[in-house]
């Protein structure tokens, strides 16, 4: 039997850039367990070689499946992207977050620890993909978050993540599980779906709706393009130690408002408005996340000087190459924009919750 690599939200959109990378450039099959949520798309998989490539649909809170998986595919390891992952639909429906982020995880990791003992306890690893939102809040002077910093997540989704992280932890200190946690700042790139901020502001300019910023637009993320995150997973995977966590960032630290002025002045020059309108003049200031964390900034030297991985991308050349896949594929923005997506985007920014526009 070949050996395979088990993806699980391989049909999200940092899972299906993770599996184009790996197809493209490592010679072990892939087998993807995804519950096709409103997240999952399956189409995004469309391209990869479809012989080393085994889509089994499927929610990673049913032991059945996963351990039926493991025994049929007997992956050498696990890169576990599967979660819900928007903050604000964690605040308006916290439920699947806890069911999906901790108990999914920790039925995986149950599952993952039987078929690592039934193996033998040999050559075998569960990358666990995380978040910086874990380490909480920081002040603009702050030092970066470092994989030492405590954590103190502020939101139902960050909380969950950081319950799974925890679980992740003790499967290798109590159980010998060989785990690799990745906590990453904010990606962006192709097949991001247009609930997050970048895709949000795409669709909507070349819409010509308002571009909605909470509060002043003054919080700051960091920002990771896609492959570069995706590289450092593979690196992790390959060199990283069992039982260590790995902050993964982009040094792209921006404000809000800068990132949305980023977005309408590159749409400017690639897809001019008519009448010479400039997007930027969409910005519509509305009602702040309720909780809404200030800064994220990482420190990734561990992952540097450790293992050797720097991002290769710019602010400046990710999001030009982001803004032109979104450009090329209203064919995919027509397949995601469900009914699902739309009942979304009226329900959270109703007009009530526009405060001023400029
Ligand atoms: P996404 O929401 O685009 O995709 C999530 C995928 O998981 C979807 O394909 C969905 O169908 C699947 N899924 C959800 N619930 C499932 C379940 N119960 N069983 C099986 N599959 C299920 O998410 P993403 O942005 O690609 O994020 C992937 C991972 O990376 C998540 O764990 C997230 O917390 C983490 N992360 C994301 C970012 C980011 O900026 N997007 C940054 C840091 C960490
Ligand atoms: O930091 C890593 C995290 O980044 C990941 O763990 C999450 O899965 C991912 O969704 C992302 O979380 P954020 O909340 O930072 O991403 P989002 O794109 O939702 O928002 C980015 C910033 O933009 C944030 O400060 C909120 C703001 N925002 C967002 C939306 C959707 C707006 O101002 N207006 C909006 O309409």
């Amino acid at each position: 039997m070949t050996e395979s690599v088990l993806v699980t939200g391989g049909a999200g959109f940092i899972g299906s850039n993770f599996i184009h990378r790996w197809l493209a450039t490592e010679g072990t099959p892939v087998v993807v367990l995804d519950a096709l949520t409103y997240a999952g798309v399956k189409k995004n998989l469309d391209g990869t070689d479809e012989r080393r490539l085994a889509f089994v649909h499927g929610d990673v809170n049913d032991g059945e499946l996963v351990a039926r998986i493991f025994e049929e595919h007997a992956p050498r390891a696990v890169v576990h992207f599967a979660a819900e992952s928007h903050v604000d639909r964690s605040i308006v429906a916290p439920d699947a977050f806890i069911r999906t982020n901790i108990n999914g995880t920790f039925t995986l990791l149950r599952g993952a620890l039987a078929y690592f003992r039934q193996r033998g306890g040999d050559g075998f690893r569960f990358l666990h993909v995380s978040t910086d939102e874990v380490y909480g809040s920081l002040g603009p002077k702050d030092a970066a978050f470092t994989e030492l910093t405590a954590y103190a997540p502020n939101s139902p989704y960050s909380a969950s993540k950081a319950a799974s992280d925890h679980l992740v932890r003790a499967y290798y200190h109590t159980y010998g599980l060989p785990t690799l946690i990745t906590n990453c700042s904010n990606n962006y790139g192709p097949f991001q779906f247009p609930e997050k901020l970048i895709p949000l502001m795409v669709l909507n300019a070349l819409e010509g709706k308002p571009l909605p910023i909470y509060g002043d637009g003054m919080n700051v993320r960091d920002w990771l393009y896609v492959g570069d995150h995706c590289d450092a997973i593979r690196t992790v995977l390959a060199k990283g130690r069992p039982g260590n966590t790995y902050n993964i960032g982009g040094k792209s630290e921006m404000a809000n408002l800068e990132v949305v002025q980023t977005v309408c002045a590159l749409l400017d020059e690639l897809r001019p408005a008519a009448g010479g309108r400039k997007y930027s003049s969409l910005i519509a200031y509305v009602k702040d996340r309720p909780g809404h964390d200030r800064r994220y900034a990482i420190d990734a030297s561990k992952i540097s000087g450790e293992l050797g991985w720097e991002p290769r991308e710019t602010f400046q050349s990710g999001i030009r190459k982001t803004i032109g896949w979104y450009l090329d594929n209203p064919a995919w923005i027509a397949l995601v924009r469900s009914g699902e997506y739309r009942q979304w985007i009226a329900t959270q920014y109703q007009s009530s919750h526009s405060q001023e526009s400029s």
